[in-house]
């Protein structure tokens, strides 16, 4: 028999049939499993999850679980959890909001040892932001040292220009003297400056202009797949420390391409269309408050409740571009739906949701399991396939078992 008990009742023995909280903002890699270790059942309370169901017939321990109803004034006992678990003090949370709008993070591929920049570098491990080399009169050289700093390389808002022309300067002497390498550089940049339009977008999305930009970006990322196969490793960032909306955008939109030009049953314009819409799947989380979406600890349920308006947000800020909206709704409407009517915003079941819908769902769930968070680290290609083959029912089929294709050919 399933239970749904409260997370205090927890105890080892027990055996977890699922979660009361969005599975996959949590660390674990099965949504069923037994507890062993008293560590698993604080693990559990770190994230602030207030209920589990647990099958009794499967549990060792036999200890009497009280039904839901039996506790009251449970949102209230959760956020009061939540809160007392978070391992930040509230002065470093709000340092962190504040530094996480004035940085962009970048990619350490594109940083090559033994070129120079002319702007300041910094390190965010966890919530804290520090700086790694300052910029002052002198260029900076990249060396080992600073390529093998643990954390994301962030560098300030302000420095983006002097990121691109720093990537534009390295494309050129690249395509003089190694032609081979030029290829991989010149998909690093075309990700990088996807990243920085994106981020610029977040903070500006009813930027029409940016927008327009966007299409050339999917333009050359289409380009690029068309022309090397779905060879794509240097079109993906990875995720090894934190989450952020602009490079999810950016990995959700590549892989989108990837998988649809793989499927082979899509035009042209419809290919460009699907890669619009996943570059843009997102844009309503520029309208959800940043200690909400950059929150370093799982959302509780009334946060989580706000960060699902994320989707009508977009509707809102779509609107404003008719044409654009026409072309991609479906990816940027139905990419939290999924095919059992558990997701939402409306609960939409198989034939209801497009293709297209369906396709930037498979992805979203794959790029959001394979991104690190401070709370959860991230899972890699083989372990994210196998949680999301755990939930097939949520997900298309064929989608699935050309995006396995795809992964197996990056990870070669
Ligand atoms: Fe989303």
């Amino acid at each position: 028999m399933i239970k749904k008990i409260p997370i205090e009742e927890l105890c080892v023995g027990m055996y977890v049939d699922s979660i009361d909280e969005k599975w996959i903002q949590t660390p674990f890699l099965l949504h069923h499993f037994s507890v062993t270790t008293q560590k698993q059942i604080a693990q559990i309370k770190e994230l602030g999850i207030k209920h589990v169901h647990v099958d009794t017939d499967k549990s060792s321990h036999l200890k009497e679980v009280s039904e839901v109803g039996a506790s009251n004034n449970l949102e209230d006992k959760s956020d009061k959890l939540n809160i007392q678990t978070l391992p930040y003090t509230q002065e470093e949370l709000t340092k962190y909001y504040h530094d996480i709008n004035l940085f962009t993070h970048i990619d350490r591929d594109t940083l090559i040892k033994g070129s120079f920049i002319d702007f300041s570098v910094y390190i965010k491990k966890d919530i804290k932001v520090h700086i790694l080399q300052k910029y002052e009169s002198k260029n900076i050289e990249i060396t080992d040292l600073l390529l093998s700093t643990e954390g994301d390389i962030v560098i300030e808002k302000e420095s983006t220009q002097k990121y691109r022309n720093y990537l534009k300067d390295l494309s050129e002497t690249k395509s003089l003297n190694e032609p081979d390498k030029f290829k991989h550089i010149r998909q690093s940049i075309i990700r990088e400056n996807s990243k920085i339009l994106m981020h610029e977008l977040l903070d500006d999305p009813r930027c029409g202009d940016k927008i327009k930009e966007c299409r050339g970006s999917v333009e050359e990322i289409v380009d690029t797949i068309e022309k090397n196969g779905i060879v794509i490793k240097d079109l993906l960032t990875i995720n090894k420390y934190d989450y952020y909306t602009y490079t999810h955008s950016v990995n959700v939109c590549v892989l989108s391409i990837g998988l649809a030009l793989t499927l082979g049953t899509f035009t042209e314009s419809e290919i460009h269309s699907i890669g619009m819409g996943a570059l843009l799947h997102d844009i309503g989380k520029s309208s959800i408050p940043i200690e909400i979406l950059n929150k370093p600890s799982m959302l509780n349920e009334k946060e989580y409740s706000i960060m699902r308006q994320h989707v009508l947000m977009a509707n809102k800020i779509l609107s404003e571009q008719k044409i654009l909206l026409n072309e991609i709704y479906h990816p940027v409407m139905e990419h939290h739906e999924k095919l059992t009517g558990g997701g939402y915003p409306k609960g939409l079941k198989d034939r209801q949701i497009h293709p297209w819908g369906k396709l930037v769902s498979l992805i979203d769930a794959y790029d959001a399991l394979t991104t690190a968070r401070p709370y959860k680290r991230a899972f890699s290609p083989f372990e994210a396939l196998s949680v999301i083959r755990q939930q097939l029912n949520d997900f298309d089929h064929t989608y699935f078992v050309n995006l396995v294709k795809i992964l197996g050919s990056i990870t070669d």
